[in-house]
């Protein structure tokens, strides 16, 4: 039987690549990966994702790149109907709040356009194939931020029982503040759900929360705790905008993300959505996220405060992962937050090649 093969953009990013490592070592397939380490583009040489690339193509024999961007709608619409995948994951994007700002028209064009092109192209080429998109909890703006809070010693937290589990998919995206980023996201995802609705297409969207883990290029607009504990790990200040530090965010690692999205390739809906996180067992603060941090490196966080909030920002953010738990029982969370963070702070300390 021949070999299935899967097409992941953003393949050099955190989320594209450990999707390629899983469905290349854990499943076997053959690996198309697509990026052009737009990430360099957006954040500066910080942001490089070239290192991750060369470690696909060391590391999977069956991992083939190609260098395209996904506002190229001519190029990828032949590269898909070349390939014709068995399932398509789209992790490319342009991923920072606060970037959009400065590149509204890259960001838009990249998140919005650029998933069009690929729900066509996938519309006209392989539309029994699943598309998984990785979109964010950022659809919901900063409408989160209205649910009565509580204040704790270290961080904020629901005062309302309805969110006891954290936000379920269910929560508005309508009338809030999202930044251009969120807003970008959103015209994603809905069209992302309308490929699933209206044509009938095996299209899913997975809202994340802090996605994170080793391979993370994170710098200072995105990439949260891989940023936070390089700061640790190098003695830099971390800013901290805002809400006293208790800002709340949930965390899951990568593998966790490429485990459910290999559950939901093998067993596909149409037009479905998950808020995928670490939900509230993987929360932290950033103050909680400093305290782990120490703890694991055994070095003092330095930091900054700076009394504004990002624009959209969430104060407190945990997915309700039980439509995830409901729909897929065989999946579930493997990586604590403890087990995560000491596997970042390992990654900053040894093993990244271009750090
Ligand atoms: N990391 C998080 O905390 C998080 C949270 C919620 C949602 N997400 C979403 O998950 C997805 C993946 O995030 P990530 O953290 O892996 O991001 P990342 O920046 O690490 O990876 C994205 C990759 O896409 C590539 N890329 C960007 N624009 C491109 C273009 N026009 N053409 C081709 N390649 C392009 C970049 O070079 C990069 O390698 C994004 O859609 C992001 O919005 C991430």
């Amino acid at each position: 039987m021949a070999r299935q093969s899967i097409l992941v953009t953003g393949s050099s990013g955190l989320i594209g690549s450990e999707v390629c490592m899983y469905f290349g070592r854990e499943l076997g397939w053959t690996i198309h990966g697509l990026d052009n380490n737009q990430r360099a583009v957006f954040f500066g040489p910080q942001g490089d994702t070239r290192w991750n690339q060369q470690r696909l193509q060391q590391e999977l024999p069956a991992f083939v790149h190609h260098e395209l961007d996904i506002r190229d709608r001519i190029g990828v619409a032949s590269l898909v109907g070349e390939l014709r995948p068995d399932v398509i994951v789209h992790a490319a994007a342009q991923p920072s709040h606060d970037r959009a700002a400065a590149i509204p028209f890259d960001d838009f064009d990249t998140n919005a356009v650029g998933t069009l092109n690929l729900l066509e192209a996938a519309r006209r080429s392989c539309p029994e194939s699943p598309f998984v998109h990785m979109s964010t909890n950022k659809v919901y703006g900063d409408a989160p931020n209205r649910i009565p809070l509580r204040e704790l010693e270290t961080r904020w937290d629901y005062a309302d029982s309805a969110f006891e589990h954290g936000i379920p998919e269910s929560f508005t995206i309508d009338q809030s503040q999202h930044s251009l980023f969120g807003a970008s996201k959103v015209a994603a995802d809905v069209m992302v759900q309308e490929y699933g609705r209206y044509f009938g297409m095996p299209t899913c969207c997975l809202r994340g929360g802090c996605l994170t883990g080793p391979n993370h290029s994170g710098v200072e607009l995105h990439g949260f705790l891989s940023y936070l504990i390089k700061c640790n790990v190098e003695g830099k200040p971390y800013k901290v905008f805002g809400y006293k530090g208790k800002q709340v965010r949930d965390n899951i690692h990568a593998f966790d993300v490429a485990r459910f999205i290999a559950a939901v390739a093998d067993a596909p809906r149409e037009g479905e959505v998950y808020n995928l996180g670490g939900g509230k067992g993987n929360s932290c603060s950033i103050l909680e996220a400093f305290t782990l941090a120490e703890r694991v490196t055994g070095r003092p966080q330095v930091f900054e405060y700076v009394d504004q909030n990002r624009i959209g920002d969430h104060i407190c953010y945990y997915s309700d992962l039980r439509k995830m738990r409901a729909h897929y029982p065989q999946w579930d969370l493997t990586r604590s937050l403890e087990a995560t963070v000491a596997e970042i702070a390992d990654a900053w300390l040894t093993a990244r090649p271009h750090a």
